[in-house]
C-alpha cells in the first residue's frame, strides 16, 4: 500500500475558490436561505439543483452581491472568494461583479452592436489602452465563447439580431471580456432549443479550464452532463453537496433521492 499522501489532490480539495459560511438570506420577514455552508472548487462546474422556490437563484446572487439591488433583501453570514469577504464594506460591488460575472436565464444583449456588447465592460473598467487592444479583447472573448467564426464578419450588426443561442453565447462572451474568475449562470439554457443548449453546454465544459462556474439548472440531465459537483437545495436549505456522480447515483438524504427520482419538484 502506498502511504504517501497525495499532495496535489489534497491541495485541490482544500483550496476552495468560494467559501460560504452560515449564510442567511431574508426578503423582509421571509427567511429564503437558511444556514448555508458550501465550499466551491476552482476551475470546475458546480450545479445548483432543487425544486422551484427552494432558493437556488437567491443563493447564486449572494455570490456576487446581486441581492444588493433588491431593497428588501438582507444577507447574513460570510462569503469569501479567495479568502476575501465579499461583503466587507471595502469591497466595491461593481469590481466584484467584474470578477464574478453573471449570465441570466433570458439572453439579454444590450441594444448595441455585437462589438459594443463585448467592448462595453472593458471600456468602463479601463482594460484597454488602444483600439487595437480593445479589438483584441473583443476577438478573444468571442473566440472563447465559440462565437467568433459565426460573427466575425458582422461585428457592427446589433446583438439583438442574433438567434437566441447566439445571443446567450454573446452574453457569455460579454461576461468573459472583463476577465472574470467566476461565472454564475442562472438557468442559462432554459430559453434555448436543444441544439443551442448543447452548444452552450459544450462551451461551459471548455470554460471550466479557466473559470470557476456555478450553474443553476432545472434539468438534472444537464447537471449530470456539465457539472463535477452538485448541490441540492430544498426549502432554503442546502440538503447535500458532493460529486455529481454520487449525488445522482448514491444520495445520502431521502429528500435528494426523492427529488432525483422525480417524486417531487
Ligand atoms: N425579489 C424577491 N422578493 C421577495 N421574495 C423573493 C424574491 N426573490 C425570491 N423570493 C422568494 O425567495 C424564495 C426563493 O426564491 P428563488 O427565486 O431563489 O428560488 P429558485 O430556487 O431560484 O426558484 P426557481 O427554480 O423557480 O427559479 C421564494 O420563496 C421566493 O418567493
Ligand atoms: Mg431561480
Amino acid at each position: 500500500m502506498n502511504e504517501m499522501p497525495n499532495f496535489e489532490q489534497a491541495k485541490t480539495m482544500t483550496e476552495s475558490k468560494i467559501s460560504a459560511n452560515k449564510v442567511q438570506v431574508y426578503y423582509g420577514d421571509t427567511h429564503a436561505i437558511k444556514d448555508v455552508d458550501i465550499e466551491i472548487q476552482p476551475r470546475s462546474v458546480t450545479a445548483f439543483i432543487g425544486p422551484s422556490g427552494c432558493g437556488k437563484s437567491t443563493f447564486l446572487r449572494t455570490l456576487n452581491r446581486m441581492n444588493d439591488t433588491i431593497d428588501i433583501c438582507r444577507v447574513e453570514g460570510s462569503i469569501k472568494i479567495d479568502g476575501e469577504n465579499i461583503y466587507d464594506p471595502k469591497v466595491d460591488p461593481v469590481q466584484l461583479r467584474a470578477k464574478v460575472g453573471m449570465v441570466f436565464q433570458k439572453p439579454n444583449p444590450f441594444p448595441k452592436s455585437i462589438y459594443d456588447n463585448i467592448a462595453y465592460g472593458p471600456r468602463i473598467h479601463g482594460l484597454s489602452r488602444s483600439k487595437a487592444e480593445l479589438d483584441e479583447i473583443v476577438a478573444s472573448s468571442l473566440q472563447k465563447a465559440g462565437l467568433w467564426e459565426e460573427v466575425k464578419n458582422r461585428l457592427d450588426e446589433p446583438g439583438t439580431g442574433m438567434s437566441g443561442g447566439q445571443q446567450q453565447r454573446l452574453c457569455i462572451a460579454r461576461a468573459i471580456a472583463v476577465s472574470p474568475e467566476v461565472i454564475l449562470m442562472d438557468e442559462p439554457c432554459s430559453a434555448l432549443d436543444p441544439i443551442a443548449t448543447a452548444k452552450v453546454e459544450e462551451l461551459i465544459d471548455e470554460l471550466r479550464e479557466n473559470f470557476t462556474i456555478v450553474i443553476v439548472t432545472h434539468s438534472m440531465q444537464q447537471a449530470a452532463r456539465v457539472s463535477q459537483r452538485t448541490a441540492f437545495f430544498h426549502l432554503g436549505v442546502l440538503v447535500e453537496e458532493g460529486l455529481t456522480e454520487d449525488i445522482f447515483t448514491n444520495p445520502k438524504d431521502k429528500r435528494t433521492q426523492d427529488y432525483i427520482t422525480g417524486r417531487f419538484g
